[in-house]
């Protein structure tokens, strides 16, 4: 999907919209760079002269703090010059479009806008309307995709396990509402991976659950058997309409990963989370700060890669 619109005529990366469609050449390009980027940070002066002169707009229409405060330290230790737009307090709220907004800031020589929004394709609108020289990042739209999310838990993963080929992946929990697991699904199967399941009730599988190439599972305890990696996904109640779960602590009872639950997977399996994770709803506080968890790395990891992204695409 949108291949050519992420894609220049050379094959490099113009924009990143979705890990859909990317192959895996520009994936573990990624992944390859982030790499080279995990020294930075132990350095006294934490920066490189990249994206030097580069102004950066983050956009966040929609809450965060992990993807905002990282792509920020990552512009930063790319010396970029970054500016968080306010969206409380920008003219948004006067009724601006989101297209208009970006036109006045692209009037203020941007060269890069990373966005957050509610809306499902936002980042894809933004990208058929800006010039050929200012590149977007999708940092998670509607339900749809949440591309730097997939690309470090992918680097997490090769950090911990080395390689893709040989694992077994289980994806926990509200699949329906997630952006994260599309795109982490996008990943793993595009570098390699063998079997991805996901595992969930019923009432939170997507309704094209069966054109993603996975493995379904109905029960935490057969879906995480054996499974190298188990990523638990939050239960994303700011988009659900009706009532899909009996309660949190129904949720928690089949669905919530605990130690006995954790038992089932292979014994050297990593835990990762995206985050925000509601404690005792989708996993224990012994899983969530245990020896199988990865969830902090990850957070960590998030800057290498985004600087990543950022480089590959302003830096050449
Ligand atoms: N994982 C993630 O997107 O977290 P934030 O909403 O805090 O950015």
């Amino acid at each position: 999907m949108n291949g050519n619109l992420q894609l220049n005529a050379d094959g490099s990366l113009r924009h990143l919209l979705t890990l859909d469609g990317l192959p895996a050449r520009i994936l573990t390009q990624i992944l390859d760079t982030a790499e080279s980027f995990i020294s930075v940070a132990e350095r006294e002066v934490k920066k490189v002269p990249l994206l030097r002169g580069k102004a950066i707009f983050n956009l966040f229409f929609e809450p965060s703090t992990r993807t905002r405060t990282t792509f920020e330290i990552a512009a930063k230790r790319l010396s970029a010059d970054v500016v968080n737009l306010n969206i409380a307090t920008s003219a948004q709220s006067k009724g601006e479009t989101l297209l208009d907004t970006v036109a006045n800031l692209s009037a203020m020589q941007a060269d890069m806008f990373v966005v957050r929004h509610a809306s499902s394709g936002a980042a894809h609108l933004i990208a058929r309307h800006v010039e050929p020289h200012i590149h977007v990042v999708n940092a998670g739209d509607g339900r749809c995709a949440h591309p730097t999310q997939g690309l470090l838990d992918m680097f997490t993963i090769r950090q911990h396990k080395g390689a893709f080929h040989n694992l077994r992946v289980a994806i926990v929990g509200d699949l329906l509402h997630s952006r994260v697991a599309r795109s982490q699904i996008h990943a793993l199967t595009t570098l390699g991976c063998p079997e991805v399941r996901i595992v969930a009730p019923r009432t939170l599988l997507p309704r094209d659950v069966d054109h993603l190439g996975v493995h379904v599972h109905y029960r935490m305890d057969t879906g995480i058997k054996d499974c190298d990696v188990v990523i638990m996904l939050r239960l994303q109640n700011e988009r659900m309409q009706g009532a899909l779960l009996p309660s949190p602590q129904e949720y928690f009872k089949y669905w919530g990963l605990t130690p006995d639950k954790l038992r089932h997977a292979r014994p050297d399996a990593i835990v990762m989370h995206p985050g925000p994770m509601n404690r005792g709803v989708e996993i224990d506080s012994d899983v969530a700060d245990g020896k199988h968890s990865v969830i902090l790395n990850q957070v960590t990891y998030g800057i290498a890669v985004r600087m990543a992204v950022m480089s590959l695409l302003a830096g050449g």
